[in-house]
């Protein structure tokens, strides 16, 4: 039994509990669920009370003594946060074509030139499983650095049935070893692989008749994600691999309208995708109708900022009612990071959310997108203990004073892992 944790005096606890059951948009991702002097307590790795510290004091005054107390004096306290977006399993990098990207080039011509997500696709399938998961290790640890305790992962830098299991195995293999929730995603429809150019949809019926089925059968995935976008997978391509998909049981996710205004959020609402992703230049009908069909806008301003593009209208969905979360997009080519408080600060400074949506899109909502809501993203009674300690004061300040880490201590499930 290891012994209780009680975490008091927080200057502020923002708990991000709600009577808003599921995504939350318009006013709901402004509700922080604050509390001054706040307080934790945890018993093997789960919240079993949240309240003042006076409050907690008395609830708890026969067991006080038997507690790891945290004094958090003068920090705010939050969920860990959730990054619901990355391609973290990935071999080598790709730092040529960043300075390729300032001398003029674009993302897509480098990738129609055989390198972008191909590049990454020939290093990913020449390593070794060991190889992928010493690299995704450092990853994870920086991820929990920046106080993230909870990761979606793709595939999809194989591109065929080998390497995209050797991707997946690695993340299953991650999920047993580290104690990061890794939450996995199948994206074989990342791109064309080279073998099948002029054959796509020769591809995409390989992908449903001879990957999916494999995949499912492991249960190596919950979601199914397709890169939709001029040049690369059709609205049509996209809708038949997400249906298939959904046959075998995973979720819809799609990328969606990032380099072009191509029907991708139209999609998402129109098959009932989970989320969106990226949407740089979604159409306004096609906000509109994401914000009937309840479907997340998971905004990635870091890969905005790198590709040097303007940031999708994050402002502007949460007004129209759609729920956004926000991601990293951590990748070798669009997005090479793992801060999401660097996230979190861009989602007000280019999408101007305020810092409570900010905060709200980085735990509550992005939990949502990955269907982790009833586990984690708030801290509520009977939640997995995931908790950032951060060297602020409130969460303003914590978006504010930007580009910097502010992570002081990060519990997962219970165990301090920072
Ligand atoms: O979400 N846009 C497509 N996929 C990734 C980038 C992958 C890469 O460049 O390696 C993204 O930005
Ligand atoms: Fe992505």
């Amino acid at each position: 039994m290891t012994k209780p944790i009680w975490i008091k005096h927080a200057a502020q606890l923002a708990t991000l509990a709600s009577d808003v059951k599921g995504p939350r948009s318009k006013e709901a991702m402004s509700e922080l669920g604050l509390i001054e002097d706040g307080s934790l307590w945890i018993e093997q790795g789960v919240i079993e009370a949240v309240g003042t510290t006076k409050e907690l004091e008395k609830r708890y005054a026969e067991r006080l003594h038997e507690a790891e107390v945290v004094d958090a004096t003068n920090h705010l306290v939050t969920p860990g946060l959730v990054d619901p977006h990355t391609h973290v399993v990935y071999g080598g990098s790709r730092e040529r074509e960043f300075e390729m990207r300032l001398e003029g080039a674009t993302y897509m011509d480098i990738m129609n030139a055989g390198g972008g997500i191909h590049a990454t696709a020939r290093m990913t399938r020449e390593a070794t499983e060991a190889e992928l998961i010493e690299q995704t290790t450092r990853r994870l640890d920086a991820f929990f650095t920046h106080g993230v305790t909870t990761v979606e992962g793709k595939s999809g830098y194989g591109m065929n049935l080998e390497t995209e299991l050797k991707q997946l195995r690695v993340m299953k293999k991650l999920q047993e070893q580290h104690m990061i929730d890794l939450v996995p995603t199948f994206m074989g429809a990342h791109a064309v692989p080279p073998e099948y150019k002029g054959r796509e949809d020769e591809f995409v019926d390989h992908l449903i008749n001879d990957m999916l089925p494999v995949i499912a059968e492991e249960k190596l995935a919950e979601f199914n994600d397709v890169f939709c976008e001029k040049g690369v997978f059709t609205p049509e391509q996209s809708e038949r691999i997400l249906e298939a998909g959904k046959r075998f049981g995973l979720i819809p996710k799609i990328h969606a309208d990032e380099i072009e205004s191509y029907g991708g959020a139209e999609l998402a609402a129109k098959i009932g995708s989970i989320s969106a992703e990226h949407l740089l230049k979604a159409s306004e009908a096609g906000i509109k109708e994401m914000a009937k069909s309840g479907t997340i806008a998971c905004l990635l301003p870091a890969t905005a900022l790198y590709l040097r593009e303007e940031a999708a209208a994050g402002r502007k969905m949460i007004d129209e009612g759609v729920a956004v979360a926000i991601s990293t997009d951590c990748n070798p080519g669009s997005s090479p990071t793992t801060s999401m408080p660097l996230v979190m600060n861009l989602a007000c400074i280019s999408m101007r959310l305020t810092p409570a949506e900010a905060l709200t899109a980085a735990t509550y909502n992005a939990a949502c997108a990955i269907n982790r809501q009833e586990k984690v993203g708030s801290l509520e009674v009977g939640k997995q203990a995931d908790i950032v300690l951060w060297n602020v004061k409130n969460y303003q300040e914590l978006q504010y004073l930007f580009g910097v880490n502010h992570v002081k201590s990060v519990w997962k499930k219970g165990v301090k892992v920072v």
